[in-house]
């Protein structure tokens, strides 16, 4: 991973919105980021951007919530498509989360497809996530969801190594 970085966006850099912005409807069509709301959470949530080689390559989004407000939700989170499974996902997901825990995050929550088999490998197997519910019908008629839950503080402190080595064994 040494040509691949993780950054916290946080200034209003017009090209990488748009170049981050491309990147999300390429990917979620309907659920997608508009412009509109990569710039809101620019400033109002936690955006982070994955570069190789100083191209951005993927997005990820996080929300505060509300109360308790040291847990958030991962909105959103993509690897340009021709450069996936070569492990740049599980380096940009380490690499937000160690961000969080900087930021005294406690518990990390999403929400994925049941059928998106290499996210959930990625949330359980490498990370420890937890499906805590399943939600049917969350966004329309069939289109329903895994709620995950991530201790976010027992990840840090006894290691992502860790985290894998337990999943596995479950
Ligand atoms: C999920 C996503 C970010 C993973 O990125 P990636 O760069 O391909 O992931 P990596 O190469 O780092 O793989 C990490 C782990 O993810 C899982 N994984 C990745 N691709 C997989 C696949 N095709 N099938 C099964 N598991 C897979 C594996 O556990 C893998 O670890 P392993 O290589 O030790 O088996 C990427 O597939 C993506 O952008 N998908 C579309 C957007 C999306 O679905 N986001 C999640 C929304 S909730």
């Amino acid at each position: 991973m040494e040509n691949a970085r993780v950054e916290a966006v946080t200034s209003h850099d017009l090209d990488l919105i748009e170049r981050l912005t491309e990147l999300e409807q390429s990917e979620f069509d309907d659920y997608a980021l508009s412009q509109w709301l990569v710039t809101s959470f620019i400033q109002y949530g936690r955006t982070f951007a994955l570069f190789l080689d100083d191209e951005p390559i993927g997005v990820a989004v996080y929300w505060r919530n509300w109360h308790p407000s040291n847990n958030v939700y991962l909105a959103t989170i993509s690897v340009r498509e021709d450069l996936r499974g070569q492990g740049l996902g599980k380096f940009f997901l380490e690499e937000t989360l160690k961000h969080l825990g900087e930021d005294e995050v406690v518990k990390v929550r999403l929400t994925v497809d049941p059928g998106n088999t290499a996210a959930i490998n990625l949330y359980f197997d490498h990370f420890g996530f937890k499906p805590v519910k399943f939600q049917p019908h969350e966004y329309g008629q069939g289109e329903h969801r895994l709620v995950m839950e991530l201790d976010l503080r027992a990840l840090l402190r006894n290691g992502i190594e860790a985290a894998q080595v337990e999943s596995n064994a479950e």
